[in-house]
Formats: structure tokens, C-alpha cells, sequence
């Protein structure tokens, strides 16, 4: 009831299952099936973990830190987000977005592309073939992040508070969950040569020389004039006003409500202003439990 956008897509996440709008049940294999190229970069992971900066980042290096084209350009063109026209309609795809997807499939290489999708539903040959970026957050920003983002997002249109929120997310019935599986899969896959496992907190800490790491994978060797130039484009003051990838064409095209913004806080640990003592305990133990047996580790404040 919380997710009228979503109701019939809204399934209890049971193992291999993943929670989706049902337009993109029917389309699954055409994406299962899209072809990676050697010279692709894929961006992988969780919505609301850093997706959107770290394809930025990535479109930067793979274009000689052009940051004049970069924002000549929306960011949904230049590294298309493969599901996305799934998310925005509930039953059929518009012409605009099967343009879309026959756009991805025609983008001149080299081709910087983008998905939510976990990797057993990506083509079995992704990791094999192209490269792949995957970048994960600390679960409990990336909740708060995600709940802010359902209240932006008019096709969410969630009613309930955090908490219930944050139960949902839980409970892996937020789009795109479960969460874990999602992370731990990519994390297991971390020592693979074509795959480079990020943190948004790490990026946080030191955005320069994360970039200089992704440079290394991606064997670019920018200069420190331009590494300067693309590390100050990225911090959140700079690209919070780009309008190339602050998603405010959201608004204006109403896909979004006025109030809110995309690129929110940008910060790590604002979870203590929303959890409380019971939560914040709930959420710990839930983390405890499917990190059981792992070494993935989550730096939840800085
Ligand atoms: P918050 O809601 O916590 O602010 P995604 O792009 O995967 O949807 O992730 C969105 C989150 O990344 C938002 O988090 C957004 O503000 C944050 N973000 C985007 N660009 C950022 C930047 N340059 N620095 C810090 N956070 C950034």
C-alpha cells in the first residue's frame, strides 16, 4: 500500500529472486542478453550508493577529462543506465525509451554503461569481456539515501515514515533488493582483473586518489592538471549545481517533485539524524547477520 507506483512489482525477495518493476520481467532477457563489448566500462551497483558520481567519474577519464562536454551533455546519454527505461513506465515502453535501449546497443565505443542489475542478471561473459567498476555504501546511508529518494521520485510515491522504510528495505522489498546478495556477489567476484571494487566512503575520504585507482583500471594516465580539473568537477558543491547530473531535468520534465533534491547531503553517517536507538540496534543486527562469514566491511561514519 506504501508503493501504489509499484504494487504488482512489489514481490517478497526469496533467493535469485529480484524485486523490479514488472515491465522489466518482460524485457529481463533482452538485458541478460545485451552484448558487452571488450572496450565497454560497466558501472555497477546498489541505487543510491554513489551510482551516479562514480559514472560521472568514469565518463571523465574515458574522455580525456572533457569536463566542458561533460556537462554539454545529460549524464543518462552518455553513460545510459540499461534499466531505466524499465523504471520510468508501469506497462508499456515509450518510444523515447526504446530509443533509447536501441541507442545503448548502436553508442559508438567506448562505450561507458550503467545498471542497478546484479551480475547474474548481466551477460554471463560482462566480467570476461568488459570492465566493470562496482561501488558499494554503508547500508544504513544508503537506506536513508533511498527513502529521501522515494519521496522525490513521483513513481515511488511512498507514504511511510523511515522506519517503515527502513523495515522494507529490510526485508528486501525495496526495487532492486535484496541488498547483500547484491554486494557480496560483486564483492566475491573483487580480485577478478576486470572488475575494480569501490566505496563511496573511500571517495569521500580521498576523491583524488580513488580517481588516480579507477585511472590505473582503466589504464589512463591523465596529468595532474587534469586530475585536478576532474577531482574539483566531482566534489558534491560542483556537481549539486551540474545540471548535467544533478537530475534536476527530473523536475522539470515531472518525473520528480519540486521539493528534495538528488544530490541531497552527500555525506557519510547521516543515518545518526535519522535512526533511532531501537533501529539504529535492528539495522545493526540485520547488517551482522549477512555479513555473517564475510570480510566485507562497511565504514559507517567518517
Ligand atoms: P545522499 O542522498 O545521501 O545525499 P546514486 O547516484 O547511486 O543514486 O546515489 C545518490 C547518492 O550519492 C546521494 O546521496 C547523492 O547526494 C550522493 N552523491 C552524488 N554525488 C556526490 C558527490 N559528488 N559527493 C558525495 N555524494 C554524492
Amino acid at each position: 500500500p506504501h508503493f501504489p507506483g509499484y504494487t504488482s512489482g512489489l514481490v517478497k525477495s526469496e533467493p535469485g529472486k529480484f524485486v523490479m518493476n514488472p515491465l522489466y520481467g518482460f524485457h529481463a532477457e533482452k538485458l541478460y542478453r545485451m552484448q558487452p563489448r571488450r572496450d565497454d566500462v560497466w558501472l555497477l551497483g546498489f541505487p543510491k550508493c554513489g551510482t551516479t558520481w562514480t559514472s560521472e567519474l568514469i565518463w571523465l577519464l574515458m574522455n580525456n577529462c572533457d569536463t566542458a562536454r561533460a556537462s554539454a551533455t545529460h549524464l543518462i546519454f552518455r553513460t545510459p543506465c540499461i534499466e531505466l527505461p524499465f523504471l520510468t513506465s508501469e506497462t508499456e515502453l515509450s518510444p523515447q525509451m526504446m530509443n533509447m535501449l536501441n541507442a545503448i546497443e548502436k553508442m559508438q565505443s567506448p562505450r561507458v554503461l550503467k545498471s542497478h542489475l546484479p551480475f547474474y542478471l548481466l551477460h554471463p561473459d560482462l566480467l570476461d569481456t568488459s570492465k566493470v567498476v562496482y561501488i558499494a555504501r554503508n547500508p544504513k546511508d544508503a537506506i536513508v539515501s533511498f527513502y529521501h529518494h522515494t519521496k522525490l521520485v513521483k513513481r515511488h510515491n511512498f507514504q511511510g515514515t523511515l522506519e517503515e522504510f527502513a523495515e522494507y528495505f529490510m526485508e528486501d522489498e525495496i526495487l532492486c533488493s535484496p541488498f547483500f546478495p547484491h554486494v557480496l556477489d560483486a564483492w566475491s567476484k573483487r580480485h577478478h582483473p576486470h572488475l575494480h571494487f569501490m566505496f563511496f566512503e573511500d571517495l569521500k575520504k580521498d576523491l583524488r586518489g580513488e580517481i588516480e585507482k579507477v585511472a590505473d583500471f582503466l589504464g589512463k594516465s591523465p596529468s595532474d592538471e587534469q586530475l585536478a580539473k576532474i577531482t574539483n568537477h566531482l566534489r558534491f558543491d560542483n556537481l549539486k549545481h551540474n545540471d548535467s547530473v544533478n537530475n534536476e531535468l527530473g523536475k522539470r520534465t515531472g518525473f520528480m517533485n519540486k521539493d528534495g533534491n538528488f544530490m541531497r547531503k552527500g555525506k557519510t553517517g547521516d543515518w545518526k539524524n535519522h535512526f533511532g536507538p531501537d533501529l539504529n540496534s535492528k539495522i545493526d543486527k540485520w547488517i551482522e547477520r549477512n555479513l555473517r562469514g564475510s570480510d566485507l566491511t562497511f565504514i559507517t561514519k567518517l
